[in-house]
């Protein structure tokens, strides 16, 4: 069966959503460098790496089905919040956002009897479900601090081990 020639551009836009959430990321490590959490910082560049394997996952099936890639422009990131909540407010509604962009092009696929794209994007269904619940949890986390900054640090210190309190599933 033809690759479907909207599914391939929805395909394609999400590339850019996933690289977008990388530019993202990017900058809220940046954003936390400057304000001396190296363990908040470690955590977002961590995730900006992951945001562009998405990428490239999507990348590599559009090969895989013999369509094409076209890559667009990246907006330019927010670069500064008011604190460190607001900062992993914004990752955990951005996330909201991409899970929607997911389920918008999975619904495509059942329109499009494309079940191969929507078997890959299975993977991504659980990816979705498994960075809400992670960031829904270091949200917590650092609501709980208060804004205080000894335990903002004590928290960030618990990043830079890579403890995110995430239990084994
Ligand atoms: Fe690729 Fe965190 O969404």
């Amino acid at each position: 069966m033809s690759f479907d020639s909207k599914i391939e551009a929805a395909l394609n836009a999400q590339i850019n959503n996933e690289l977008n959430a990388s530019y993202t990321y990017l900058a809220m490590a940046a954003y936390f460098e400057s304000e001396d959490l190296p363990g908040f910082a470690a955590w977002f560049r961590g995730h900006a790496a992951e945001e562009n394997d998405h990428a490239m996952k999507i990348f590599d099936f559009i090969y895989k089905r013999d369509g094409n890639v076209e890559l667009n422009g990246i907006e330019k990131p927010k670069a500064k919040y008011g604190s460190a909540k607001d900062a992993v407010a914004y990752a955990l509604a951005h996330e909201k956002i991409v899970t929607g962009q997911i389920h918008e092009i999975f619904s495509m696929c059942n329109s499009q009897k494309d079940f191969g794209t929507q078997n890959m994007l299975h993977w991504f269904l659980e990816e979705q479900v498994e960075e809400e619940d992670l960031f829904r949890r270091i949200l917590a986390q650092v609501e709980a601090t208060g804004g205080n900054k000894w335990y903002l640090t004590q928290l960030d210190n618990q990043l830079e081990r890579g403890d995110t309190g995430e239990t084994a599933k």
